[in-house]
């Protein structure tokens, strides 16, 4: 792993890397266990992916760990699901601490329970100042629900005279999203083998290299997340130029 560490380029680490946690289920079912004993042990790669990510310079790590279509999940499983963010913010928080990493939530935050939210607020307020990665969990988050609030918002404000129609441009409307503080997601991870985005940030991806990898999401470790910011180096981001624009940066 040192190896793999080693050979990561410094002065080209992404930012901001996005992931979709998933497999939790599927890993479990293989072992012959409950979907739960998956999901417990997805909190053990969210804490060595945040260490690994620590250790090589990322400063943004955004986090899909519940969708607003979860919510049609069995009711047993949103429930331990729940309980489970709560043990976990409670439990994490050293982690959080010891390398300096300041906690944020995207959301529909509101409609979590009163107990997560609580501790949610908590482990936010104690962290604030720390400096060295943003961890952002999208809970309850879904990218199409973020949209309509945007422009539910931004309408107010002309409605009401705060802001011209004429003003609305890209950044008007990057700053009315949840993820307003954040960059723009530069690498994108999704585990388990699906393809799919399943409504996550579907605005703040519009340029992010996508990465998938078959691997579950209990299984993913800090090796792994080194891999994908190995492939991740390898690829030549042109943003609609050519490359020899990208070569030449005086161009
Ligand atoms: C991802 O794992 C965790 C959440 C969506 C909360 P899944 O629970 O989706 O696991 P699979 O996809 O069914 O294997
Ligand atoms: C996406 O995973 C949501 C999270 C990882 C939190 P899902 O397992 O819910 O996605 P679909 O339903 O397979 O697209
Ligand atoms: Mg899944």
């Amino acid at each position: 792993m040192e190896n793999l560490k080693a050979q990561i380029n410094k002065n080209n680490v992404p930012d901001h890397i996005a992931i979709i946690m998933d497999g939790n289920g599927r890993w479990a079912k293989l072992k012959g266990k409950q979907r739960v004993f998956g999901h417990k042990h997805g909190v053990e790669s969210v804490r060595k992916v945040i260490e690994g990510c620590a250790d090589i310079g990322v400063k943004y790590l955004t986090l899909y760990a519940f969708s607003t279509e979860n919510w049609n999940r069995p009711k047993l499983e949103v429930k331990t699901l729940m309980s489970l963010l709560v043990s976990s913010l409670k439990k994490e928080l050293k982690t959080f601490q010891k390398n300096n990493i300041k906690l944020n939530a995207i959301g529909n935050i509101q409609s979590l329970p009163e107990k997560a939210q609580k501790e949610l607020a908590e482990a936010i307020e104690k962290t604030k100042n720390n400096t060295t990665l943003t961890l952002t969990l999208a809970l309850s988050y879904g990218s199409r629900e973020e949209i309509v609030n945007v422009i539910k918002n931004i309408s107010k404000k002309v409605v009401n005279n705060e802001l011209q129609f004429e003003e609305i441009n890209e950044n008007i409307i990057n700053n009315h999203l949840y993820t307003f503080s954040l960059p723009d997601v530069d690498l994108m991870i999704r585990t388990s083998g699906e393809q799919r985005i399943s409504n996550f940030l579907l605005w703040q991806i519009a340029y992010a290299e996508l990465y998938f990898t078959d691997t579950f999401w209990p299984d993913f470790k800090k090796e792994n997340l080194f891999k994908a910011v190995l492939d991740y180096q390898n690829r030549e981001r042109r943003f609609g130029k050519i490359t020899e624009q990208i070569e030449n940066i005086n161009e």
